[in-house]
């Protein structure tokens, strides 16, 4: 892995937030869209790919398994493997991001051969256990590091199953649905929270034949996958950061055009509405299952806090952080509660949020799965530690808008992982 030395961002206070945005493509969907097409007949065409590190972590992974992927002009193109992929020459270096490693591991089970999965100090200490589970009970073996990565896949043929997930995470769905589409028999996913739907929607564009019902997902085995032209639509959790700035400002105005608006992701925007965000949906589609969608916001005279306890907080997930930090600039505050999981994400973020918080001159108690943040607290700037995760760099930055003094933003590099885009589109939207 190569050395990234570290960035500090200054950012200043802002007077108002205002301007319109085309935003790359949904983190989430160019993971399932470089994995699903790596193994496919034909070459897909993925056009607003993500720019993020990590999905280009899964396109690099792609091309060891066998797969080709060329930059044509902003659109990857991703010739498959046609449903065999060649033994890789080196481990599997997935960057930072988990969802490679889970959701990948999930598609070469089912093949025949060793594929050894390594990734930077972050997702070295990320739970493995979670995948290995039902991948070892369809039949493949899986060795990991005390619970992580370095993590070796032993591959074979596979029997489906029935799983019951423990955790709420689509990431470890989407391992169980990969393996299960190459597997033998039908593989029944039980899900008691429903998470994102991304891979189900992406599985079907590929051509795949799947059935949803209340209780979960089956997929049946010995599936192909044929290529697709796809546009990835702009990723909403990206968009979180921008809209939270609209939401602190009463004169704001956001522009947020092909937005990515699948309605098992979009909670977020109802917590915003609830909080005092004036949002309009505009000319709102379908592709490839996806709903996309312009979205207009404008900020109100008056911040409203929130209570996020319960599935709300496993939809809610990514956007937790970027809440929490706006959370004193509301009138009442924001609780979060049952969102354990966030301590063991890029970065431990419920301790990571909390001390920035209080860096910043915040008021905040820390829970064992989650935090209390008082609301109508002044932040006076400060220094931040992002930890090297994205989206706290992000989170503190959105914060840093209306504080008194400049924030200090150490780490601050860490955006590129899901948006690179992100300062200098900070700078262009924030008016001073
Ligand atoms: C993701 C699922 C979530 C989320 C992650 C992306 C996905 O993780 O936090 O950023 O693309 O499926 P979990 O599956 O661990 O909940």
């Amino acid at each position: 892995m190569q050395e990234i030395s570290s960035v500090t961002e200054v950012v200043s206070p802002a007077r108002t937030f205002r301007g319109s945005v085309r935003l790359p493509g949904d983190k989430s969907i160019s993971h399932r869209y470089a994995m699903l097409a790596g193994l496919a007949n034909g070459t897909s065409k993925l056009a607003n790919f993500s720019t993020g590190a990590d999905p280009h972590s899964s396109l690099r992974c792609m091309e060891q398994l066998g797969a080709t992927v060329r930059d044509e002009n902003g659109t990857i193109a991703v010739t498959g493997v046609a449903g065999s992929f060649a033994q890789p020459e080196h481990d599997l270096d997935c960057g930072n991001s988990g969802s490679t490693m889970r959701m990948l591991a999930g598609l070469v089970a089912p093949h025949t051969g060793t594929y050894t999965f390594v990734g930077d100090p972050s997702l070295t200490v990320r739970p493995m256990e979670r995948i290995r589970k039902p991948l070892q009970q369809m039949g493949a073996r899986i060795e990991l590091t005390d619970g992580h990565a370095p993590m070796t896949v032993h591959g074979g043929p596979l029997q489906a199953i029935a799983f019951e997930a423990p955790i709420a995470s689509a990431q470890v769905k989407t391992a169980v649905l990969f393996a299960g589409l190459q597997a033998q028999g039908v593989t029944k996913l039980k899900e008691s929270v429903r998470t994102r739907d991304h891979s189900e929607h992406a599985l079907r564009a590929f051509g795949v034949e799947l059935e949803r019902d209340a209780e979960g997902v089956s997929i049946r085995g010995d599936q192909t996958l044929q290529a697709v032209e796809a546009t990835v639509p702009g990723d909403l959790s990206s968009a979180a950061f921008l809209l939270c700035a609209a939401l602190l400002f009463p004169d704001s105005q956001l522009v947020l055009d092909d937005l990515g608006l699948n309605p098992s992701r979009s909670a977020l925007l109802d917590v915003l509405v609830s909080m005092g965000l004036r949002l309009q949906v505009l000319n709102l589609e379908e592709k490839h299952g996806e709903l996309i969608g312009t979205v207009q916001a404008n900020g109100s005279a008056e911040v409203k806090g929130a209570e996020i306890r319960g599935s709300l907080s496993a939809q809610l997930i990514d956007e937790l952080p970027v809440l929490a930090a706006i959370a004193p600039y509301t009138g009442t505050g924001i609780t979060i509660r049952d969102a354990k999981e966030l301590r063991i994400k890029e970065s431990d973020r419920i301790a990571l949020v909390v001390r920035n918080l209080r860096n910043m001159g915040a008021e905040v108690e820390e829970l064992e799965d989650g935090m209390v943040i008082p609301g109508g607290q002044t932040l006076h700037g400060g220094v931040i530690d992002s930890g090297s995760d994205h989206r706290i760099a992000m989170a503190f930055s959105v914060a840093a808008l209306r504080a008194t003094g400049d924030t200090a933003i150490e780490g601050a590099e860490a955006a590129a992982i899901s948006f690179p885009e992100f300062y200098p589109l900070l700078r262009q939207l924030g008016e001073r």
